[in-house]
């Protein structure tokens, strides 16, 4: 019996008519997402009511126009308090629910599961060992049975939403390295196409994990296997042919192991241009009054702007450190500068984010009593959730927008402050180790381990002429439009299709993907 509390929702993402350029006239039956984060939980406040939380999540950011524009299925881990109270006999429901879409189908996890296969096997295993971040990763024989539990619970729901069609079944990220196997076998008239969103590393960092061969063999049950770049593609490539007594071809970029063969290619992921919260954000002007009005900054101030999850991958306290150098030897910006940095918290029960935490609170408030004062300080530490009218006000209001990831497999914050960023103002600092900097080139790109060097060239955007901005802003609002989540979308839809028909493989550099992001 559907349960439905009538919570009270708050409408975040209402749309009208056709506003999408997706071609999904191409004849899937069913296409279903199956990726951890779900965009939306419900959750109960204090007063019994319930409203809708939207994820911060760039895989979220990604896929969420691709499935609406498909009227899709997302299946996802039921994280939120009130998820149950919400959901028809099926564990799913219709969203956004003020202007319904999609279908979004909930799993829930044993807790001792959930702890096992996302905060271990997930995140203290692939996540450290994917990101050369210098963090050890864990591995635990129990998290791993715990992950091969969640992952055919997950194939299960996925088989259930499938009914009796035949689907392109998307299958997201670290958390699902084993689901495309179990999918291709429940499922056999499936399509299946795994899209590993973080980077790749080399086959020597990937042998370390003990069940490197079980991940592998996982995901070459899909029938295309995506990352975000050629040198992840490079990686893959390299791990399998030193793992498995697997057949690569590398003219192709095909694998073939077990009798079936999966394409693997770069497809870069990208945002929703022009998407609801740009349009529903006011003009710079008005958001620079209104951060400063709210965050009680003196006029005339420079603002900063980072937001990322608190995760040690991101570079947050190098960024305090870049900062605290720049006001050493500029001393002119003291009480002039004042860097907002929006930390998502994330992962709170695993000890490397609570030392990161620690790390970067020490590091805040140090810069802060050597550099602020009563009216200004020079970091505005921000550790909570903000919704995305937040953030795009954050994005508008700035001068600068520093996106320091010591390692990311893209890093979509930087598309998206280059989508706010309409009047061609402001500028993007961005790492040389964010998937993005390979498509942003008219960023300025900073090492972020090399603090010197970080702080010089946050002294260069502070000065940085209106022209040069508009001039760069121009070049990298080209690419960020040009190559948006739903040319993405669309290129994995192709070359699924491709895939699919004759079941014949993509002729090397056949993908729009790779000729287009070339
Ligand atoms: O970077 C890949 C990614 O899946 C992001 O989309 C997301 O922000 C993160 O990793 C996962 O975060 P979480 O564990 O909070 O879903």
């Amino acid at each position: 019996m559907p349960r439905q509390p009538e919570p009270c929702y708050q409408d975040l993402r209402t749309r009208e008519g056709s506003r999408t350029s997706l071609d999904i006239s191409n004849g899937w039956e069913r296409v279903i997402v199956l990726a951890n984060r779900a965009p939306f939980t419900h959750e109960r406040t204090r007063d019994g009511r319930v409203g809708l939380k939207r994820s911060a999540s760039g895989l979220v950011t990604a896929l969420e126009p691709l499935v609406e524009a498909c009227s899709g299925i997302w299946v996802a881990h039921g994280a939120g308090n009130a998820d149950t109270a919400c959901v028809d006999d099926r564990g799913g429901l219709e969203v956004p629910p003020a202007n319904p879409q999609y279908r979004l189908r909930y799993v829930w996890l044993p807790d001792h599961e959930h702890r096992g296969y996302y905060y271990g096997f997930a995140n203290e295993g692939l996540w450290p060992l994917c990101h050369a971040v210098h963090v050890q990763p864990v591995f635990r024989s129990t998290d791993f049975r715990m992950y091969q539990l969640a992952n055919a619970r997950f194939a299960a729901a996925v088989g259930e939403e499938a009914a009796s069609t035949s689907p392109l079944i998307l299958v997201q990220d670290y958390h699902f390295a084993l689901a495309p196997r179990m999918l291709r076998s429940r499922i056999p008239s499936s399509t299946v196409v795994a899209f590993w969103h973080i980077p790749w590393p080399y086959p020597r960092v990937f042998k370390v994990c003990p069940w490197s061969e079980d991940v592998l063999d996982g995901l070459l049950g899909s029938d295309i296997v995506g990352f975000q770049t050629p040198e992840d593609c490079v990686n893959f490539l390299d791990t399998v042919e030193s793992t498995l007594p697997a057949h690569v071809d590398r003219q192709q970029s095909m694998v073939t192991f077990r009798g079936h063969s999966t394409q693997v290619r770069a497809y870069p992921v990208g945002v929703e241009w022009a998407n609801p919260f740009v349009r529903a954000t006011p003009a710079a002007k008005a958001c620079r009054a209104r951060v400063c009005r709210d965050l009680q900054l003196p006029a005339g101030v420079r603002v900063g702007v980072g937001i990322d999850r608190l995760d040690y991958t991101k570079g947050i306290n190098e960024k305090f450190l870049a900062i605290e150098r720049l006001l050493e030897i500029h001393p002119a910006l003291r009480g002039r500068f004042v860097f907002v940095q929006v930390a998502e918290p994330s992962r709170e029960c695993l000890p490397a984010y609570r030392a990161t935490r620690a790390t970067l609170v020490a590091t805040a408030e140090r810069v802060n009593r050597r550099f602020g004062n009563d009216i200004c300080r020079p970091i505005v530490l921000r550790e909570a959730h903000h919704e995305p009218a937040d953030v795009y006000r954050l994005y508008r209001a700035a001068d600068l927008c520093y996106v320091g990831s010591l390692h990311d497999g893209m890093n979509l914050v930087a598309k998206e402050y280059v989508c706010a960023r309409d009047d061609e103002r402001g500028v993007l600092v961005l790492s040389r180790f964010a998937g993005a900097a390979q498509q942003l080139g008219a960023a300025l790109e900073v090492n972020p381990y090399a603090i010197d060097e970080s702080a010089n060239v946050l002294a260069r955007a502070l000065c940085m002429s209106e022209a040069e901005q508009s001039s760069r802003m121009r070049l990298m609002r080209h690419a960020v439009e040009t190559f948006d989540t739903y040319w993405w979308a669309n290129q994995l839809l192709d070359d699924a299709l491709a895939v699919n028909s004759e079941g014949h493989t993509l002729a090397h550099g056949d993908t729009s993907a790779e000729r287009k992001s070339a």
